[in-house]
């Protein structure tokens, strides 16, 4: 599925529309440069599973992961750009729950976890800068 967004509306109309799709097991993968919108996306994907439009949802940049726990059971957020080795994925528990929903940016620092995605989205800035482009893939 490939769609343009306009502004942050829109990239929070997808994250409620992913939400409703999502369930436990699922993996799903955040792709996109810096400032693409994995965080905002992310954001609005745990704030439905968790019921709460206002839920603080911090970027996990420097604690790498942050756990959610929501009606829609355990929600991992995480953030692999500051992984130093792709062998301390392990460490993080990403894959350890099989019924949690995970959501993972920059997941290409560990390529077990790219293996692992049920759900792959490419967020991209596109030329002139205005909106975003989204490609959704479910593997
Ligand atoms: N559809 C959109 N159009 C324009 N700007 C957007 C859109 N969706 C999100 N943004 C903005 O883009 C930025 C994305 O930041 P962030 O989610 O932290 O990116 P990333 O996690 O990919 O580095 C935010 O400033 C957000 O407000
Ligand atoms: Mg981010």
């Amino acid at each position: 599925m490939e769609r343009f967004l306009p502004d942050d509306a829109a990239t929070a109309a997808l994250g409620a529309e992913l939400a409703a799709s999502l369930k436990g097991g699922d993996i799903v993968v955040l792709q996109g440069d810096l400032g693409a919108g994995k965080t905002a996306l992310a954001r609005a994907i745990i704030r439905i599973l968790a019921g709460d439009p206002a839920l603080e949802v911090p970027s996990p940049t420097f604690a790498l992961i942050q756990p959610y726990d929501t009606p829609r059971g355990p929600v991992l957020h995480a953030d692999l750009y500051r992984l130093g080795d792709p062998r301390e994925v392990d460490e993080l528990g990403l894959l350890d729950n099989p019924g949690a929903i995970v959501l993972v940016e920059w997941a290409e620092r560990a390529p077990e976890l790219v293996e692992a995605a049920t759900v792959t989205v490419h967020l991209a800035i596109p030329p002139g800068g205005v909106g975003r482009q989204v490609l959704i893939e479910r593997n």
